[in-house]
């Protein structure tokens, strides 16, 4: 019991401890808040760089395998829109190595420049490149060179979604990306609409 109570007394009489506010700074201190704010920001660094060796030691991408426009860096990177003529897109054709190779659909230019196996002269899609060939993406008529056109006259409702179609696919590549516009001569309304070829798409009812 004595000593209880000695305790007690050597307890009251040493140095007292220091405070909360003394040791640890108040949360809503600026410095406090700077403190936490800075190791926040070390733990969301360190998972961010876990994630990303993670993601490329199993899938060998940064993005766990998933590609779009979005981790296509050449949509990262400010640009100025280009505003081409017809004869002007057409030197983008991959005939001359020292420029990129561009496409156009129903106006919108791409930049297809990174699968010159696909869109340089000798690649299984290189005659769409350096052109506006609308109808041939609708109609599927790519070795008739009447179709290798943007005269999208006469097109079914199909035919034109199969157009959107590419332009989304071009749009949302992970390699590929939009450059700007190719600007049209109007068509001249009396000129023959390009005939189907035997291969094509066959209109609905047909
Ligand atoms: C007999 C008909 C066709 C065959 C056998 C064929 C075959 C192929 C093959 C094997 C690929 C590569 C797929 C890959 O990336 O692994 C491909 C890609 C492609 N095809 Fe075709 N295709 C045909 C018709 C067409 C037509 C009619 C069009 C356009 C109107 C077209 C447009 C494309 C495009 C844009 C690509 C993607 C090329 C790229 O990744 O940049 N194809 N095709």
């Amino acid at each position: 019991m004595s000593s209880l109570r000695q305790r007690s007394t050597i307890k009251a009489s040493g140095p007292s401890p220091k405070s909360f506010s003394e040791t640890t700074p108040p949360s809503t201190s600026p410095s406090g808040w700077c403190h936490r704010l800075k190791q926040f920001g070390s733990l969301v660094g360190i998972g961010l760089l876990l994630n990303l060796m993670a993601s490329f030691i199993i899938t060998e991408s940064f993005t766990w395998g998933y590609q779009n426009r979005y981790t296509n860096w050449h949509n990262w990177v400010p640009r100025t829109k280009l505003v081409l003529s017809d004869q002007e897109l057409a030197q983008y054709d991959g005939s001359d190595p020292s420029l990129p190779i561009y496409l156009a659909i129903n106006g919108r230019v791409y930049d297809v420049s990174a699968s010159p196996h696909y869109y340089g002269p000798y690649g299984a899609y290189g005659v769409f490149s350096g052109k506006d060939a609308a109808r041939a993406w609708g109609t599927n008529c790519l070795q008739t060179p009447s179709h290798l056109t943007y005269d999208v006259r006469d097109l079914s409702e199909d035919q034109l979604a199969a157009i959107k179609g590419w332009q989304d696919f071009y749009d949302n590549h992970h390699t590929y990306y939009y450059v700007g516009e190719v600007v049209h001569e109007p068509i001249d309304p009396n000129t023959p609409i390009p005939e189907d070829c035997r291969n094509g798409v066959p209109k609905p009812g047909n």
